[in-house]
This record gives structure tokens, sequence and C-alpha cells, in this order.
């Protein structure tokens, strides 16, 4: 058995304050985690967590003010990654998860028509050696300069190549909706979601369902047209509700949207 879980940097950190980890929740995180593998104790188990207030918040100053991520952006985003991810994998270390750092920039291409080129055997080397290794969002090398990588397409790109049984995100909301639940009070949660449907929306949904999915879940959703074939289930959950990261990694029941192809 081999998942992928991403956890949002939405949910290690508060969004809108620069640079502040909740690590209240990423202790009960790695709780969690620790738990799901001595219940299943073959479990392959990849981690990748998003950027948060760290790597979004210093991205956004380099774009906005450089208009490009240049050799100082690369360097300055890489550090703050780098200082969330430490902060991470301590955590989980601390609560018994055999947990290592595993830096994209140094395994991940970014190719200017959006593929990725990766090292991934040595990923699978470590998994093979029961190691979880903890990836994240990063600045990494592209055909032009430098670019971001989302922990979002990391996570399909590798549940796609190791072929995941599940692939899991896990983020502040709990699942996808028909538009942005924090912005309309009155959005339709959809239990499921085709992404066929999702690609093809603006013809198969004109005068039915509206879509408007936007922002993070929208490319979160995007990145996976292209992998989920050949990953078992997907799932989008709410990370921030108790007991529900042991739940996803041990199949149990919970309010979730499920993503099919
Ligand atoms: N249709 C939608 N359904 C659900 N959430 C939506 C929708 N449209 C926009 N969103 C927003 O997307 C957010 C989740 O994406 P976001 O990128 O913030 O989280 P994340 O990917 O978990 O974090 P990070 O990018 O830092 O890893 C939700 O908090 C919600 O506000
Ligand atoms: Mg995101």
């Amino acid at each position: 058995m081999l998942q992928v879980l991403k956890i949002g940097g939405a949910v290690l950190t508060e969004k809108d304050r620069p640079f502040r980890l909740r690590r209240g929740e990423a202790e009960r995180i790695a709780h969690e985690i620790r738990a799901a593998l001595n219940r299943h104790r073959g479990m392959k188990l990849v981690l990748v967590h998003g950027g948060g207030s760290f790597g979004h918040y210093v991205a956004k100053a380099f774009l906005d003010n450089v208009g490009m991520i240049d050799v100082e952006g690369f360097c300055t985003i890489a550090g703050y990654m780098d200082e969330l991810n430490r902060a991470v994998v301590e955590i989980l270390n601390l609560y018994g998860v055999p947990a290592v750092s595993v830096t994209p920039r140094a395994l991940f291409f970014l190719r200017s028509d959006g593929s990725v080129e990766a090292h991934s055997n040595v990923i699978c080397k470590l998994l093979e050696r029961n190691i979880v290794p903890v990836l994240y969002g990063d600045v990494v090398a592209s055909d032009e300069g430098f670019k971001i990588l989302s922990g979002d397409l990391i996570a399909w790109f590798l549940a796609s190549v190791f072929k995941a049984d599940r692939l899991l995100f896990g983020t502040a909301v709990d699942g996808v909706y028909d538009r942005d639940p924090t912005k309309f009070r009155d959005a339709r949660f959809l239990s499921r979601l085709s992404l066929t449907m999702f690609s093809n929306r603006s013809a198969s949904f004109a005068g039915s369902v509206r879509y408007d999915v936007t922002g993070g879940m929208m490319s979160k959703l995007s990145y996976g047209v292209k992998y989920i074939d050949s990953v078992g289930e997907v799932i989008i959950f709410n990370a921030l509700r108790k007991g529900y990261v042991y739940k996803a990694l041990t199949g149990g029941r919970i309010r979730c949207t499920r993503i099919l192809p």
C-alpha cells in the first residue's frame, strides 16, 4: 500500500500571517500519521507540504516587486521553504515518524510546457527502506530561469509515477465546492468531482451547475487531469478536523470530495 499525503500550507501555517507555523496542528497531524503507520505496518508513505505563509508570502513579494524569480529570489524563497520544512520534519520525528527531508529543487526540473522532470528513483529507494520522504512546494530550475513548483503538482506527479493506491490532499476546507466556501456562504459541497467534467466545464456545465473554482483549489484540480489515470483513490479533505488525517490514511469514512477521472 503506497499513499501520498499532501498537507496544505493552509493547515500548517496561518496563511494570512507571514511566517507563522501552526505548531499545534502540525503536532496533532504528526501524531495521527504515526498512529496510521502503527496500524498498517507495511504502509509506504510520501508526504508533501505546501508553502503556506512561508513560500507564498515571499514568492509573492518577489513576483510583485521584481516581476520574476531572479537569483536572489530563488535563494531567498528556497531558504524560507527550508525553514518551514525543517520545522515540519522535526515535529514528525518528535512524534516517531521516520521522516526525512527531500529537497525538491535538487530532484525536479520544470519544463516550459509545465511538465515535470524528476529523479524520483531516489525517493523510491527511501520508501523501500521504510523512510517517509517529506517534499514541499519549492523553487526549481526551469527552461526559463526559476519557477515555483507547487506541492500539489509534486503530489500528483509522485502519486502517478509510483502508481499510488491513494492520493490525499489535506487542506483547510472540507473539499471542493461549486464556489469558494470561504467567500460564499451558500457554496454547495461536492462529494464527487470528475476531472473530465471539470476540465470541460464550460461546455458541459453551461446552464446547469455554475463552476467557479478559483485560486488554490483550481490549480490543485487542474494539475490532476494529466495524472489521475495512474493514481488509485484521490481525496480532498479537511486536515484541520481532528482525526481526519488518521482516518484518511487508514481508509476510514470522512466528509471529503472524491476526485474521479
Ligand atoms: N470551489 C472551491 N472549493 C473549495 N475551496 C476553494 C474553492 N475555490 C477556492 N477555494 C479556496 O482554496 C483554498 C484551498 O487552497 P489553498 O491553496 O489555500 O490551500 P492549500 O493548497 O492546502 O495550501 P498551500 O497552497 O499553502 O499548500 C480554500 O481555503 C478555499 O478558500
Ligand atoms: Mg494551494
